[in-house]
This record gives structure tokens, sequence and C-alpha cells, in this order.
């Protein structure tokens, strides 16, 4: 995409965090921002703080797993605003623990939530990004989605899914020869949003600020970057995994204290949901 200036950008779960920080980085640039978030409360204070920094924005509140409700919300979107050209499908939930100490309803809420919110807002918003001039996709997927997770096995899974959505979809678009249409999966690693609030991040991987992810983003947006992996380790993962025999991977992983980071989890005081 050669320009963000007044394209229309879609951010789901842009009330605070990773989205809201996208939203001020690409509203920098002119673009048009329009957060979709669960927590309308949030989404107020969000709208204020753009505008402190001169970034103006439309809210909706908006259930990302309420599949039924999201073509009305693209019709009210198309009559207010016009069609979507970004569309960055960040809302996301995580809940953490071992498996069997959680709730089922928890796991299949982060399924909910993190796979079929992404596949549906996908579906009902893709045809508006292939009928823009240009048209660009963000998933928002997590270093998770390369390597297992315990204590987050239902997290890192629904990561896994959004991987393997995002660069299907990708290469669909170019086989239909869709190429106006750019698709990056993000795969970061610990973001310093509260959403992995106790965790202890692996060594030689502290947290990331949201800030500096969404430099990173916007750059993949504007250079049809496929895949945007950060920090550094993290572009390094995949080619460990397919290289190592499993016993070495697993033991680099709890040497470097990926295995056991998500034992201390406790999250947001509060989650959606709860
Ligand atoms: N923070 C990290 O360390 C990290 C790392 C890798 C990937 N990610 C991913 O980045 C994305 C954003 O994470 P964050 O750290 O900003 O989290 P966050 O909890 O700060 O923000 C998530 C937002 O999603 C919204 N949301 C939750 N459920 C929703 C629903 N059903 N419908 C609409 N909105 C909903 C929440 O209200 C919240 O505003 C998530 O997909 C997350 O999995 C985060």
């Amino acid at each position: 995409m050669r320009s963000l200036r007044d394209k229309l950008i879609l951010i789901t779960g842009g009330a605070r965090g990773i989205g809201l920080a996208m939203a001020r980085r690409l509203g920098r640039d002119g673009g048009r921002i329009v957060l979709a978030d669960l927590e309308t409360e949030e989404l107020d204070r969000a709208r204020e703080s753009l505008q402190q920094d001169q970034v103006e924005c439309s809210v909706f509140t908006l259930d990302v797993t309420d599949i039924e409700a999201l073509p009305d919300f693209r019709q009210r979107l198309h009559d207010q605003l016009g069609p979507v050209e970004v569309l960055v499908n960040n809302a996301g939930v995580v809940f953490g623990g071992p498996f069997l100490d959680l709730p089922l309803d928890k796991h299949l809420l982060t399924y909910q939530v993190n796979v079929s919110g992404v596949v549906a807002m996908t579906y009902y918003f893709l045809p508006d990004l292939i009928a823009a001039e240009e048209g660009h996709l963000v998933n928002i997927g997590s270093a998770s989605g390369l390597v297992p997770l315990p204590w987050g096995s239902t997290y890192a899974s629904s990561k896994w899914a959004v991987l393997g959505f995002t660069e299907s979809i990708r290469q669909e678009m170019a086989e239909l020869g869709h190429k106006h249409v750019g698709v990056t999966t993000v795969c970061p690693g610990y973001v310093d949003t509260g959403m992995f609030d106790g965790v202890r991040p692996p060594l030689l991987m502290p947290f990331l600020k949201p800030e500096q992810l969404v430099e990173k983003v916007r750059t993949a947006i504007l250079k049809r970057q496929e895949m945007v992996l950060e920090p550094y380790l993290v572009k390094l993962t995949p080619l460990l995994k397919g290289i190592l025999p499993r016993f070495l991977s697993d033991g680099l992983a709890d040497l470097m204290g990926v295995t056991t980071g998500m034992k201390s989890w406790s999250g947001h005081a509060e989650e959606p949901g709860d």
C-alpha cells in the first residue's frame, strides 16, 4: 500500500493495548480510524486519548464473537463511512493456567474470539479489500503461534490457527489475481499491554512496547511484508523448529524459559467476558 492517507482502517479490539497504539500510529499517517471493541467505556477513553494526539476516530461497540451481528455492522460502516480498506484483526483474549484447571468455557471463548472472530471478520470485510484500489489485511497472531505454550495451550493453538488461516488467505489472494490485497500475519513475543502481566519473559526476549511493534506493522502494510516476527529471536524460531530434533527444540525452549513463562500469568485485572 503506497500510503495510509485517507484509507479507512478498521481495528478490532482497538480500545486499548496494541490496537490503540496501532490506531495512534496509523492515524498520524492520515488514516481514517475506526475502532471496534467489546468495551464501550474503554472505547470512549480511547477516542479521547487519540483526540489529544489530533487523531480523529469513529468507535463502535462490537463483539467479534457475535457473528450474526457482523453483516449489520458492515452495513452501518458502509452507510456512515464507506468500505474498509485496511482491516486489522487484533481483538484477542488469553486465559492462562493448567489446561484442566480452567473452565472449558474459557478455552472455548479463546477460540471464539481469537479464531472464529478473525475468520468471520475476514469473511465479511475481505470483499471490501478486494473491491478497493488497494487493500490490506493484518491478522494479529503471536510468537506462541510458532511454538507450544504450556499454561496457554488454547491461546497458543488459537494463534497457530491464525497463522495457518492468514498465510492461506495470502496465497489465495495471489492465486485469485487479487495482487492489490496485501496480507500480513503479526507474530510478536510478549508485549507490555497487561494481557500477559505476571509472565516471566523468555531469555533475550524482553517485553516489547506496543509502540515498537506497531511501527513494524505500519512498515509491513506500506511494504507489503507477509510476516512481522518480533523481537529478533522470533524470526529464528521457524528455522530452529524446522531443523532441530524435538528433544533439542524442547530443551532450548526450557533453557530460555518459554516452557515455564506462563506459570506465573496473571493478565489484566479483569478480562472481557468476565
Ligand atoms: N500483549 C501481548 O503480549 C501479545 C503478544 C502476542 C500477541 N498478542 C495479541 O495482540 C492482540 C492485542 O493484544 P493486547 O495485548 O493489546 O491485548 P489487550 O487485552 O490489551 O487488548 C485486547 C482488546 O480486545 C478487546 N476484545 C476482547 N474480546 C473481544 C471481542 N469478543 N470483541 C471485540 N473486542 C474484544 C478487548 O476489549 C481489548 O480492548 C491480541 O490478539 C493478542 O492475542 C498480544
